[in-house]
């Protein structure tokens, strides 16, 4: 089961490997840093993050610098310490930049520059378009639309900043060619409309030409200059820019409705930097210089591009919806996956916990059943092997109890042999019986017979041990009630309901027998109105071995198991019907015609079977006729009546020997009699010998009295329980005759020593505190303080110590071996003697003083008991 469980584990543990696996591929952080922020740089950013869609693996961090070089070194040197694995720069000039990025490059974390470059060669790779084709191509535009002849003004971007040089430089590369075309005028703007329009101010503040047209580095410092032109009254000026984005109110917008004469697609492309950032991070090939293409805008175009750009718009507007739905569906999608490995692992621990409670309760029945039917064959065999030596025992038992030269005590010796090879043998016919059973090779014998008669003859059989606890029985059956069914299973049934009815029902209590017929069948019942069985025990009470908790009075615990099968092998059925506190009735529901082709039918009447005789003699009461006085009060306390018997006969000669059937009744005589001994069973009716050892030890009147438990319960740990409930001795059962006389004797022998010691004026210093000390202290304290009362006698002792006369005689006659009378005189008698040594009373003085009547009494008695009479002058 071990391993089963270790499969499941394993199992749990691969799927929870695999969603590991799953997540296992490596992240990528890329801090993208921008220069500044505007529409172009807006599309850009959203190219990047539409880039990474294809890339689950992939986040961007980004940066906005808003035009200031201080702010984005600062930028990059902060995603250098939070930690980025690439970089993706556009510097927003030339020389500022290059030492953060250099860092980054020095660190070994790829650099990529775009649209713009720095002046170091530290980069991994750049992506960008061409800035001087770019100017080279507005140049271009501008000298054929002025036909070689005419005047420009340059609108540059950021002084040190890569595109604003290069672009420079291609413009005037293209115009150079024509001398008559002239730049004359040029201003920076920073890539800012406001600033475009700021510079074109000056310059037409300044410029008194013509100017023809006007070269903005990008589209929005084109309009901020047409918008200063304009103020200024100048409507013949043209405009070009570079960007020509497709936005709302980008360039080619601005080209289409004549804002401006022409702009240069300057491509922003994020979905190539994002590839280029791949290729670097997942080590495949790329090229270090990447040159985007560009392209004239002018008005014969600008509106197919710009259609095409919407369009182009609205597919990543499109695009960007479908992955946030993916995005949402995806985590839907985890968490299902994960509610479903739940299940999935919750279902397999059910089942591997169903599976492993089933295989083990199906284990614990397996080894239930076969401890079972080792304790059965075990049961089987020792019954097997009984039965000879039994049957030995009994019949030559029967041969020697007919000599008639037999003594009363032999006799009565073997009257208890004989009915106890009864038991034995009824109890290994029951187990051999039960085997059979449970193998299925029970048969029956049917014969026919009149069950009124029968049952008469049973109940009859009870009668004994019914008025041994003084229980009424009681028979309802009609005289005729003819059955045809196992004579041997019906007295069986009956015997069995009856014992266990008897064992049950307290002293005083009733049990009826009764037969009804019913149809075609017959109820038998034994009722009793004893303390019943428990409502939750009455569901397993017919199982075999059961033992129900309250009963301490043992037995194998397969005779109502055996009423069951009995009935039931003949078709009928068994129930019971009991309310605690209130008795119980067991019902046998028989059919009068047991059908039942294998069974062997008897035309003979069936023999009785023979019971077990109770012994004729009620086992309580005091059975020592002649009690003498010298010998030991002996209480023997067993419900079983032979073992009372025997333990009388064998103790007899030397105890006094009182019996009782359970420990309340015990209990009551040992507090009237105060016996010297007492013997005990332990498993007894009604007061357990365990409970009654207890109430011996604590009360005050018995407390002294030694107690030995007689007992089957041989375990250690049932001896201990005896040992704790105050026991003197435990003999175990079977025991000898000697054994128990020699366990007698010691402890009687103790007690005597005990007397010794006890007897003394005070007891001896060695005896322990206990009990009894204390109740001989109390017992002379009262003496020695009241011993001039003339008054003071045993009577009003008695009374002071709460115990009966005769209880307190007993008590310290055990105790001291000294009645309480003698003690009293004795005590004056000492005193007296002191007095005649230490004072100069008279005797008639002193006699008073000590509490007798009259001196001449007082004489007598110290004549008796120092062997003079009580003279001053001899005893100095
Ligand atoms: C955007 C921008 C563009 C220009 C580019 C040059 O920030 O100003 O208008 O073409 O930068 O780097």
């Amino acid at each position: 089961m071990k391993i089963r469980f270790s499969i499941l584990l394993l199992f749990i543990g691969a799927i929870f490997g695999l969603m590991a696996c799953e997540k296992e591929q490596k992240q990528y952080v890329i801090g993208v840093s921008q220069c500044s922020e505007d529409i172009w740089r807006d599309k850009l950013n959203d190219e990047l993050i539409m880039g990474t869609y294809q890339h689950d693996n992939v986040k961007l961090r980004f940066a906005s610098a808003n035009d200031d070089d201080r702010l984005q070194a600062r930028q990059i040197r902060r995603f250098l310490r939070e930690g980025i694995d690439l970089l993706i720069v556009s510097p927003n000039q030339l020389h500022t930049i290059s030492s953060a990025i250099d860092e980054a490059y020095d660190r070994g974390i790829p650099v990529i520059l775009f649209d713009r470059k720095t002046d170091s060669r530290k980069y991994t790779a750049f992506i960008g378009a061409d800035n001087f084709e770019a100017g080279w191509e507005m140049g271009n535009f501008i000298v054929n639309k002025l036909k070689g002849r005419g005047n420009i003004v340059e609108i540059s971007g950021l002084e040190g900043s890569s595109p604003a040089i290069e672009r420079h430089r291609g413009f005037m590369k293209a115009i150079s060619r024509h001398p008559e075309i002239k730049l004359i005028a040029r201003r920076h703007a920073g890539w800012l409309k406001q600033k475009g329009e700021t510079e074109m101010d000056n310059i037409l503040d300044s410029v008194t030409e013509k100017i023809d047209f006007v070269f903005a580095q990008n589209d929005r410092m084109g309009l901020g200059a047409r918008q200063a032109s304009l103020k200024h009254g100048f409507k013949e000026t043209k405009f070009v820019g570079i960007d020509a984005l497709p936005t709302p109110g980008g360039g080619l917008e601005n080209v289409r409705d004549g804002r401006l004469a022409a702009s240069y697609i300057y491509p922003t492309r994020g979905d190539l930097v994002m590839q280029l950032a791949m290729n670097i991070l997942e080590n495949r090939p790329f090229k270090r210089d990447n040159y985007l293409k560009g392209a004239l805008v002018t008005r014969e175009n600008a509106d197919v591009l710009l259609m095409q750009g919407e369009e182009m718009a609205k597919q990543r507007a499109r695009l960007s919806s479908l992955h946030s739905k993916v995005d949402s569906y995806l985590a839907q999608y985890n968490h299902q996956k994960m509610y479903l490995l739940l299940f999935s692992i919750i279902i397999l621990l059910l089942i591997g916990i169903i599976v492993y409670t089933y295989r083990t309760a199906l284990a614990k029945r397996r080894l239930e059943r076969e401890a079972v039917n080792a304790k059965l064959q075990f049961f089987t065999n020792i019954s097997h092997e009984l039965r000879t030596p039994l049957t030995l025992i009994a019949e030559p038992v029967k041969h020697i109890m007919t000599d008639p030269n037999l003594t009363r005590k032999q006799q009565n010796m073997l009257q208890i042999v004989n009915r106890n090879v009864a038991i034995l043998i009824r109890l290994v016919n029951e187990i051999l019986d039960f085997r059979k059973i449970q193998n299925g090779k029970m048969e029956l014998t049917l014969t026919s017979f009149n069950l009124g008669e029968h049952m008469h003859r049973w109940l009859e059989l009870f009668a004994a041990s019914a008025e041994k606890k003084h229980i009424k029985l009681q028979l309802y059956v009609h005289d005729q009630l003819p059955m045809l069914a196992d004579l041997h299973k019906v007295e069986q049934i009956s015997y069995n309901l009856l014992s266990n009815a008897i064992k049950h029902t307290p002293r005083g209590g009733e049990i009826t027998l009764s037969a009804t017929q019913q149809d075609q069948n017959v109820r038998i019942t034994v009722a009793d109105n004893g303390p019943g069985i428990p409502y939750d025990e009455q569901p397993h009470i017919f199982k075999r071995f059961y033992q129900t908790r309250t009963s301490n009075k043992g037995g194998t615990g397969i005779g109502l198991a055996i009423v069951k099968s009995f009935a039931e092998i003949q078709g009928g059925s068994v129930t019971l019907e009991s309310t605690p506190g209130k008795g119980a009735a067991f019902t046998a529901t028989l059919p009068l015609t047991v059908q039942d082709i294998k069974a062997k039918t008897s035309s003979t009447e069936h023999t009785m079977a023979q019971p077990y005789e109770m012994p004729a003699n009620v086992i309580t009461g005091k059975i020592t006729n002649t009690a003498n006085n010298e010998k030991p009060h002996l209480l023997v306390v067993d419900d079983n009546a032979d073992i009372c018997a025997y333990i009388a006969e064998i103790l007899d000669p030397n105890y006094n020997i009182t019996l009782a059937a359970d420990g309340r009744e015990a209990l009551n005589k040992a507090l009237r009699d105060v016996p010297d001994i007492i013997l005990c069973d332990v498993m007894m009716p009604v007061m357990d010998g365990m409970e009654f050892c207890r109430r011996i030890k604590q009360d005050i009147i018995t407390s002294h009295i030694p107690v030995v438990l007689l007992t089957a319960r041989s375990l250690d740990e049932q001896r201990t329980e005896g040992y704790n409930c105050g026991a003197d001795a435990y003999i175990t059962k079977p025991f000898t005759a000697e054994l128990l006389k020699s366990r007698l004797q010691s402890l009687i022998d103790n007690r005597r020593l005990m007397k010794i010691a006890f007897s003394a004026d005070s007891p001896m210093p060695s005896i322990p505190k206990s009990a009894e000390t204390i109740f001989v202290d109390k017992f002379r304290q009262i003496i020695q303080t009241k011993l001039s009362d003339p008054e003071l006698n045993v009577d009003r002792i008695s009374n002071e110590m709460a115990l009966s006369k005769a209880q307190l005689y007993r008590k310290i006659k055990a105790l001291t071996g000294t009645s309480p009378a003698d003690i009293l005189r004795e005590a004056r008698l000492k005193r007296a003697e002191r007095y005649l040594q230490t004072t100069d009373k008279n005797i008639a003085e002193i006699a008073y003083e000590v509490g007798f009547s009259s001196p001449s009494y007082f004489t007598k008695c110290y004549r008796e008991y120092f062997g003079h009479t009580p003279n001053k002058r001899q005893s100095i």
